[in-house]
């Protein structure tokens, strides 16, 4: 070998070595995408007509459209009706429009169980006869949106339950105003793990030649706390009551349940390899994972709270759906479920905020759980806190270690302090410390929103999106924000931009 080879060979070494350890760079088949759900972006249409656009069978229509449920205090409902709300339902094509021309691989969404079965579907089986009572505008309108998105090279996430439920099993205002006389009663109906993963399989059947990407259900533990528990200004989810421990276990086993249901009945369903990588599905759950920390870190009591929260906040759920370990009695011990065990793909990964505990002697529930050994008058949550993904990730990695992730949320306020370009960068930094330097397998990066939308009880006066919609607009406009040109620009040069990188 000539010396000039020799010199050419150590340069391309060199290059390749710089490339590996380029810690701006992301890996070379990472997914960048932005993340919506069916309910928060449908209604609001500028000129289809509100009985098309909206759709009114859901239980959270009833609940933030219920003058009733409003009025009550713990609901916390801003009051902002549905018509406030973005309109993708009838601009979904310039939207999808905007997430390629940001240069994304992949759009989350969700399909609303209530838009395709807007009546209900007991004793009905099979995939004809379902056909046969689903909604053809709904299935019409979910068919649109994905050859929309074949035509523009996006690839679909699609979430099979992001909070809300069909009117026909759970009534979200009776329910909200009189939990012990109401009816249908939502996750406390002995049928709805049944129903549910009947729903996931027709619609696996159904789209499953153009989606491949599934997540079961969106952030259970936001349906069982802020619903059956401790509803707060934060988050609340109908029927937002307080201390319904026993109602709130109910709900907390029939959706670990329900997840692993659901992933069976899309893994029979779909067997058609819509993007053609190999495989027909990859499904999973998508899960809010937060960090949990002491008040005072010297103090054993915090400690231990911290401990303890973690574990029901983040563990519990995981354990089951990620290793099949169920913990029944939610005392820090689970057993291994056959009918839970390998009913995940990959865990998506929902990032915000972190938790500060102050400890008590004892659990101020112990019904619901002998853990909740803290006070929960003086919880701290919602202070942003970046360094805490990495945290997070290398924790999933050392529980879940054969378990793949998307980041499937990630975003904050337009108000926030320091705006949320500088969010959006300190938690990409965050991310390439735990793809680079702790080895996590992360495959993909959704920022939540694409647009403004509909945040739940807070109705329009939260703003999430890379572009800003304002509802009083009645042809309901985007416009850009910075953090959609931060992103358009990571996503298109793979990486960091060299002056935002560094320590997170
Ligand atoms: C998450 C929800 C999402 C959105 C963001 C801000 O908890 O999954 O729908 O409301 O918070």
């Amino acid at each position: 070998m000539g010396s000039r080879t020799i010199a050419a060979l150590s340069l391309a070494i060199a290059g390749a070595l710089a490339a590996c350890t380029n810690d701006r760079a992301f890996p070379a088949d990472f997914a960048f995408g932005t993340a919506v759900a069916g309910f928060q972006v449908d209604m609001g249409c500028p000129t289809v007509p509100a009985a098309e656009c909206e759709d009114r069978h859901s239980d959270w229509y009833a609940y933030v459209t219920s003058t009733a449920a409003i009025a009550k205090t713990q609901t916390h409902l801003a009051g902002d009706q549905p018509s406030s709300g973005p309109g993708f339902y009838e601009l979904y094509a310039a939207d999808l429009d905007r997430v390629k021309e940001l240069g994304l691989d992949s759009f989350r969404l969700s399909l609303e169980w209530s838009r395709i079965f807007p009546e209900s579907t007991a004793g009905i089986e099979g995939y004809e006869a379902l056909k046969a009572r689903a909604s053809p505008a709904g299935l019409a309108y979910y068919h649109a949106i994905f050859a929309a998105m074949k035509a523009r090279g996006l690839k679909p996430l699609v979430t099979l339950h992001h909070y809300t439920l069909p009117s026909w099993i759970h009534d979200g205002r009776g329910c909200t105003l009189d939990l012990d006389h109401c009816s249908p009663r939502g996750w406390l109906e002995p049928s709805i793990v049944g129903e549910i993963a009947k729903y996931a399989g027709f619609a696996a059947r159904e789209f499953g030649g153009e989606v491949d990407r599934w997540a079961t259900l969106n952030e259970p533990m936001a349906v069982v706390i802020p619903g059956y528990l401790m509803p707060t200004e934060t988050r609340t989810n109908p029927p937002a009551q307080l201390l319904r421990y026993a109602e709130a276990k109910t709900a907390l086993f029939a959706m670990i349940h329900a997840h692993a249901r659901m992933v069976d009945a899309v893994r029979e369903n779909d067997l058609i390899d819509a993007d053609a990588d190999g495989r027909a599905t990859f499904i999973g759950l998508v899960y809010p994972v937060a960090p949990v920390l002491p008040k005072d870190p010297a103090n054993p009591l915090d400690q231990r709270a911290a401990e303890n929260i973690s574990y029901i906040y983040n563990d519990l759920f995981l354990n089951a759906v990620l290793k099949g370990e169920l913990d029944d009695d939610l005392n820090g011990k689970g057993e291994v479920q056959d009918d839970l065990v390998g009913r995940s793909d990959y865990l998506g990964l929902n990032y915000y905020f972190k938790v500060v505990v102050i400890g008590a002697e004892e659990s101020f529930l112990p019904a619901f759980s002998p853990l909740l050994t803290f006070d929960p008058f003086h919880l701290e949550q919602g202070e942003t806190y970046p360094e805490g993904l990495r945290e997070v990730l290398r924790g999933l990695k050392a529980k879940y270690p054969s378990t793949p992730v998307l980041i499937t949320e990630n975003g904050a306020d337009a108000a926030i302090a320091g705006g949320p370009e500088a969010f959006l960068a300190a938690h990409l930094r965050s991310l390439l410390a735990a793809i680079h330097q702790d080895g996590v397998d992360v495959r993909g990066y959704y920022w939540w929103s694409l647009m403004d939308n509909f945040e739940w009880n807070h109705g329009m006066s939260l703003k999430f999106g890379l572009y800003a919609v304002d509802p009083k607009d009645a042809t309901k406009a985007r416009v850009a924000r910075p953090t959609a040109d931060l992103l358009r620009r990571v996503a298109k040069e793979r990486a960091l931009p060299p002056e935002l990188a560094g320590a997170p």
